[in-house]
Formats: structure tokens, sequence, C-alpha cells
């Protein structure tokens, strides 16, 4: 099951807004062909490697044979035809799966049931955990429609998220490797106007690989009163901007010219509100959903992270913790908080000299 995740994640970037899934096919203790999916819209990672094994071994072979697979193999007609069917069509003789179908129209259809019934041994919830995270954004967008909140952020011991030279990153090139893979496999990225006007990113995915096998997400500017410089690096037909309502037509119309989308929102009743949060992020959340952005990742900085976890909107944090301690003049992780929040079940990963701290939020 765990090869059967590594070849899962070969489809990162490319499978949105279906799940990550990945298949191995074993005869005799022997790997005899393995798949995943690698393209929305494209045939699915059993099926793949079921064709796979088809070409090289006999029917015989197959019927003696386990296919593990991370998601339970679907039952209904998509842009592709069910799995379910053509699994047991095959005659494997057993089906190990890892993480059953979140869902919500596959409820009550399940194909567990249904390959039991036709007399395959299948055993469920193997490596159910690894399985599960590869398809978390999935899981959400599926069942709420809202993208899957990934918070970000690199910074020092003493939690300070700007380097005194103000050029240089704060995390090693192992973290920031982790940061592209990060951007490869989520829909959107996210930064507040002041990232973009003294940071000047990119904030595309740059990952040694083809630009064929690269996937940049769509880069979101939350930025009310349209400040963003027209020369930013990161302008063009893959960003959103996002503002009020009643922006200058002047503004938004040098802006458009650089390809970039605009969406606008209403003001945000102000009642106990920091100054900054005239948006509905909420609001954006769902409408991001509607355009089928799975998950997004909340990259900074400090007003954007504050307003973030005080609306409660961060799922999951990765953390990169550099060996350091700044000093009280640089910019925090956060401001004010309202409430605490706790990594739940923190998964702790050393990367050269910096700590990646990752895990679920809990607001408490
Ligand atoms: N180490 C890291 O991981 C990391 C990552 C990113 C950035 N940074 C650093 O952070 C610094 C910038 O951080 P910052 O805190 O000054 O600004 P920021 O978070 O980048 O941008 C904040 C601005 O975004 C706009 N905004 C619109 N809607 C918002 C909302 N709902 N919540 C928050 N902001 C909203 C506001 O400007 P308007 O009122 O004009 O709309 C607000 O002032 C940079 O120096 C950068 O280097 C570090």
């Amino acid at each position: 099951m765990q090869m059967a995740v590594a070849e899962a994640r070969k489809g990162s970037g490319f499978v949105q807004t279906n799940p990550m899934v990945g298949a191995v096919i074993v005869h005799n203790e022997k790997v005899i062909a393995k798949s995943y999916h690698a393209k929305y819209g494209g045939p699915h990672a059993e099926v793949r490697a079921l064709q796979a094994a088809r070409k090289k071994h006999s029917a015989k072979t197959l019927r003696e044979s386990t296919i593990y697979i991370t998601l339970e193999p679907c039952t209904r007609q998509g842009k592709t035809p069910p799995c379910a069917p053509t699994v047991m069509a095959s005659g494997v003789k057993r089906v190990v799966i890892g993480a059953t179908d979140p869902n919500p129209h596959e409820k009550g259809r399940s194909s567990i049931g249904q390959m039991r019934r036709a007399g395959i041994t299948v055993t469920t919830g193997v490596a159910r955990d690894e399985c599960e995270y590869l398809i978390r954004a999935f899981s959400k967008w599926i069942n709420t429609k809202h993208p899957f909140v990934i918070g970000k952020v690199g910074m020092s011991i003493d939690g300070k998220i700007t380097h005194p030279s103000q050029q240089q990153y704060i995390t090693n090139p192992k973290s920031l490797h982790r940061v592209h893979e990060l951007r490869q496999e989520t829909d959107a990225i996210l930064v507040g106007v002041n990232t973009i006007i003294k940071d000047d990113p990119m904030l595309n995915t740059r990952l040694k690989r083809p630009e064929s096998r690269l996937s940049h997400p769509t880069k979101i500017i939350l930025d009310s009163r349209l400040r963003t410089p027209r020369n930013s690096q990161a302008l063009d037909d893959n960003t959103i901007i996002v503002c009020l309502e009643g922006v200058s037509h002047k503004q938004r119309h040098a802006l458009a010219k650089t390809g970039a989308d605009i969406i606008e929102l209403p003001l945000q009743k102000q009642q106990g509100k920091l100054l900054f949060e005239t948006m509905n992020m909420k609001a954006l959340l769902k409408e991001l959903g509607k355009r089928g952005k799975t998950s997004i990742l909340v990259e900074g900085g400090s007003f954007v992270f504050t307003s973030f976890i005080n609306q409660k909107l961060i799922d999951e944090f990765y953390i990169f913790v550099a060996p350091y301690l700044y000093g009280a003049t640089y910019l925090p992780f956060t401001y004010a908080l309202k409430h605490s929040v706790t990594i739940e079940d923190p998964q702790p990963e050393k990367l050269g000299d910096n700590i990646l701290v990752r895990g679920y939020a809990k607001y408490n």
C-alpha cells in the first residue's frame, strides 16, 4: 500500500477536482503492475494498473492476484466508466483498500459490498491514515464545496517571519523544496498585498522537472483597495486579485490588463474586526470552491495568517522552523488571536537544520 501511495503522488497537480489515487497488483509476492490516476478526466488508477497487467500477464495470473488501491473503487459513471465493474471483471481474487470513498454521491453504493458479493476477498483500512491524507482536500471539497486550507509559514524559533536582511529566505533549500512540492499539489496560493509589495514573489512552482510535469497554482492576492503594483511578478492570467466592491474603474482596468482576474467582495461589517478584515474570507472560499479550487495554500504574511486563524479557516498547518532568534523588531507569525490553536498529532520532520511541524488545526 505504501507503494500505491507513492504511485498516487505521481498524479500530484494534475488530477483536481479528482483525488490522487494509486494502485499496485501483486502476484505470488511480486509486483506485476502499478499505476496512478494521472490526469483529471483520464482513466482511474486501478483501471490503468489492470490494463498494464493484462498486457504482460495471462488471465489466470490476474485471477491469482491481489490489487492494492489507495481509494475504494468508484461505482458511478463520471468522466470515465465506474471502476468497480472493471475490477470485478478482471477476476482478481483479493482487493485491498486504503481509504473508503468520502464522496456523498457514492453513499449507499459501496463497491466494497458489491465486490464481496461477487466473491472477491476485500480488506479495508490498510495504511488508512496515509491514504486518507492523500485525499484530504478532495474529501473536504466534495462534502462542503469549500477548499481545504493549508497555512504554510517559514519562521525563526522565536516566531518571526521576516529575515533581518529582507532579501533572504528564512528557511533552508530542503524546506523550500517541500514548499514547492506543496505548491505542486495545491490549486491556489493566497497572500496579502503587503507581501506582494515588499517581496515581489513569483508564487510559482519550481521543482526540477520538465515544465509539462509542473503545475502552477492560481495566485490569489488579497488587496481590498487595489494597491498591487502593475509590474508585480505574480501578475498574469493565472492570478486573481480580490478587492472590495466599488474600487475605481481606472485601477481595475489597469490591473486587468496584466491578465489577472479581479473578484469584488462586498464590505464586511466591521463589528469587533481588525481594520484590515474588510473582506469576507468565507465568501471568498465559497467562490473559490465554486470555481473548482479544492485546496488553497495560505502563504502569509502576518495579517493574513491572523485573519485566517481568527476566522478558523485554516485546516492544516505546515510550519517550517529555522534555527534563529531574530528578536522583536521583525514581523511575528500572528498578531493577537481570538483563540489559541492546537496542532493535532503534530508530525515533526527534520529537514537539514530546519524542522517542519505539520498537523491539522484544532481551534480552542
Ligand atoms: N516567512 C514567511 O512564511 C512569510 C510569508 C509571507 C510573507 N512574509 C512576510 O510578511 C510581510 C508582509 O506581511 P504583512 O502582515 O505586512 O502583510 P500581508 O499579510 O502580506 O498583507 C496584508 C494586507 O492584505 C490586505 N488584506 C485584504 N484582506 C485581508 C484579510 N482578510 N486579511 C488580511 N489581510 C487582508 C490588507 O491590505 P488592504 O487593506 O489594502 O486590502 C492587509 O493590510 C512581508 O515582509 C513578507 O516578507 C513572510
